[in-house]
Formats: structure tokens, sequence, C-alpha cells
């Protein structure tokens, strides 16, 4: 797998979410924080950060291993309660699926996973970017991992085809742009559960968003 290790989170190319290819951000909110950074020899400052964004198929192995070893820690009620059939049900449904994994040299430290979908918005058809999965590892919290992920899982998202998802932490998407919306959520597919989470958002907000519409996901939550 290629990576760019000396790109800049700054010039970074949003990835269209269909890319098959790689794309490596290095990225900080705060680029001057030492924490975030290894000192070579000549005495710069090279970005430790780094993210890959790649479609789930085209993930070298252990890359899909390592993110499902942090799914597996950060939501093992999932796993408890599942067989390995289920399991691997799962986990086939991620073809097609976008992530944005952080890695400290070969390590999994952060993962947020994207796929296009289409949801019902009041009778009209309206193009979203589900975002899901979005975690970092518990010993390395408050790293920047987390933002880092989110932010290049967001980069393909736009007015007009928003990032949708629900989450727990709205202040850690608020800081990056995104807003909580109060529409009612359903969704038209029997049997499966619409949203689960606090509070559902999107990205980037809008002002003139109307929160009065009805949204049928079309499927089940993510
Ligand atoms: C939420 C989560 C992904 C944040 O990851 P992280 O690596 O600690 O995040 P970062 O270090 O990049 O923090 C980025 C910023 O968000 C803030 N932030 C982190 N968690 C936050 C939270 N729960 N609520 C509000 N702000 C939060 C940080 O303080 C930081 O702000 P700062 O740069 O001003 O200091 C991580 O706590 C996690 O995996 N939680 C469990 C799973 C989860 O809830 N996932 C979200 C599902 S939608």
């Amino acid at each position: 797998m290629h990576v760019n290790a000396s790109s800049s989170y700054d010039d970074r190319t949003p990835l269209p979410i269909t890319s098959c290819h790689p794309v490596a951000v290095v990225a900080s909110a705060r680029d001057n924080d030492c924490r975030r950074h290894d000192m070579c020899d000549d005495g710069v400052m090279l970005p430790k950060l780094r993210v890959e964004s790649v479609l789930w198929n085209d993930a070298d192995t252990h890359v899909q291993a390592g993110c499902v070893a942090l799914w597996d820690t950060v939501w093992p009620t999932v796993t408890g309660v599942e067989s390995l059939d289920q399991r691997t049900a799962r986990y086939a449904q991620l073809a097609g699926h976008q992530i944005h994994v952080g890695l400290d040299s070969a390590e999994v430290i952060s993962v947020a996973r994207t796929f296009e979908h289409t949801v019902d918005l009041a009778g009209t058809p309206q193009r979203v970017i589900a975002l899901a999965s979005v975690c970092s590892h518990p010993d390395r919290r408050g790293e920047g991992w987390g933002n880092a992920v989110v932010e290049a899982a967001l980069s393909s998202a736009s007015p007009t085809v928003p990032a949708l998802f629900q989450t727990g932490v709205r202040g850690f998407y608020e800081r990056l742009g995104s807003a909580v919306i109060a529409n009612p959520i359903t969704t038209s597919v029997p049997d499966v559960d619409a949203f689960t989470d606090t509070w559902v958002m999107v990205h980037p907000g809008r002002a003139d968003w109307d929160e009065t519409l009805p949204i049928d996901l079309l499927s089940g939550g993510w």
C-alpha cells in the first residue's frame, strides 16, 4: 500500500468516497504539538499521526484485523452476544465501505467508516454519507486520533451530500462543524432498528436544514 508520508494535513486531497485508492493524510489539529510528532535526526519534525482512507476490501489484512480488534475492544458487548456466523456476516457487509484508519506505524489506533447511502427525506431521495464505527483506542484518547479519522471521513461530505450519523458524543462532532438535527428518524425496513444513539447529526451543519421533515433511513441505523 502506498503511503505518502510527506503529505500535510492542509493540502490533502479529499478522497471520493467511491475511490479504491488509499490516501494518506497526516493529520493534527495542533501541528506544533510535540506529543503528536517524532523528531528526526536533522531536527525536522515529522508528523506521527497518519490516516489512510481505503475501501474495506482493498485494505491490508493487518489493517482489517486491527480495525476488528479495535471495534471489539471498544464495543465488546456487540461481539459478546454474537455468534461467529453473525460476526462474520456483519463484517462481510463492509464490502464497499470506506475505512479511515489512524495508524501509528502499523498499529491501528483509530478508525471511522463511511458508505454512500440514500435516505428518503419526506418523499424525496437524499444522498448521504453514512458515518459509523468511529472510535479510538482507549489507551490513546486525547491525542488527536479520533479527530484525524473523522476529519478524513467527513472530507467528502457537502451541503448537498451531507454526512448523517448518530452519536452519544455530540461535542466531539460539533467542534468539527457538525450539527444536531431533530428530524424524526424512522425506517420502513421491517425488523431493523433505525437509530439507537442519543443524537442524530449532519455534517456540515446547515442553517437551512429543515428539521421538521421525517427521514426514512430505508435501512437499519448505522
Ligand atoms: C469519541 C472518541 C472517538 C474521541 O477520540 P479521541 O481520539 O479521544 O479524540 P481526539 O483526541 O481527536 O479529540 C478531539 C477533540 O474532541 C474532544 N473530545 C473527545 N471526546 C469528546 C467527547 N466525548 N465529547 C466532547 N468532546 C470530545 C477532545 O477534547 C478534543 O478536543 P481538543 O482538541 O480541543 O482537546 C473516543 O473517545 C472514542 O472512541 N469513544 C468511544 C466510542 C465512541 O463514542 N465513538 C463515537 C461514536 S459516534
